[in-house]
């Protein structure tokens, strides 16, 4: 359970963007690998999670296809910030943001299944119902374009993660970053290519942090560790 927040605690906003996250599109719910696994699973075909490792055959005719049905990517990034130290003292709020501007906006007590298939069984009910588990929702979805999420969210700051970003070091990234400031930081969660979303005209800076392309969960883990080294959040867990 997170801790209780101190008034005057400042929050780290975590925007996972653009992620490839979305139940089986229409044009290809009648191609034979995706009614097989509809069968399968007892689903409509309609009703299942895009999967590249499963449905690959059948997304060739979707646009992007190459990058689209990565839930495993907003698995595994979920599973690393909900258990960040950050999270557990009550300071980071975490959000999925879809190619079709679905939101999903997670308490910070939520506990996701380590199990992929019951991670997956789990989103499908939400995009089915817009809110699960159904007795005490944990996680809510709706249409919001990634403009509206941060004009909810009003951070102080955003920065956006890119390695087509400008260059800085980790130990830099929150330099001038105070209590008083709420920042939101926005990681793609997708496999390869860039946003889809206008990220440039929403974010105050865009950071690139090595030279090479990283996985979104690498990212997603040092963004966090980052912010709690520049607030002393670490340090101060370990003095208790
Ligand atoms: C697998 S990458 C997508 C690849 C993409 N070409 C890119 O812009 O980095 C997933 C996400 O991780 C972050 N990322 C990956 N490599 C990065 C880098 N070198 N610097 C900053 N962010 C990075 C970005 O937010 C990116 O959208």
């Amino acid at each position: 359970m997170p801790r209780q927040l101190d008034s005057g605690d400042c929050l780290l906003h975590l925007i996972l963007a653009d992620s490839e996250l979305e139940l089986v599109p229409r044009e290809i719910a009648s191609h034979r690998v995706i009614r097989w696994n509809a069968h399968r699973r007892g689903r409509r075909p309609t009703e299942i999670l895009l999967d590249s490792s499963v449905h690959y055959p059948a997304m060739r005719k979707l646009p992007d296809w190459t990058r689209r049905g990565r839930p495993d990517i907003v698995h595994f990034c979920l599973l690393l910030a909900l258990d960040a130290p950050l999270n557990r003292e009550g300071l980071l709020r975490e959000y999925v943001h879809t190619r079709h501007d679905k939101l999903i906006t997670l308490d910070p007590a939520t506990r996701l299944p380590h199990a992929f298939n019951r991670f997956v069984g789990l989103m499908e009910h939400l995009f089915l119902t817009g809110a699960t588990p159904p007795d005490k929702p944990l996680l809510r979805l709706e249409d919001a374009p990634l403009a509206d999420a941060l004009a909810r969210i009003k951070p102080t700051r955003t920065i956006s993660f890119s390695h087509l970003g400008r260059r800085k070091r980790w130990k830099d990234i929150y330099r001038g970053i105070s209590r008083d400031d709420d920042v939101c930081a926005i990681v793609g969660g997708f496999p390869h290519g860039s946003f889809i979303s206008d990220v440039e005209e929403l974010s105050d800076e865009i950071i690139c942090v090595d030279p090479e392309p990283l996985h979104a969960p690498t990212v997603v883990t040092r963004v966090i560790f980052a912010y709690e080294e520049a607030l002393g959040i670490m340090e101060a867990r370990q003095k208790r």
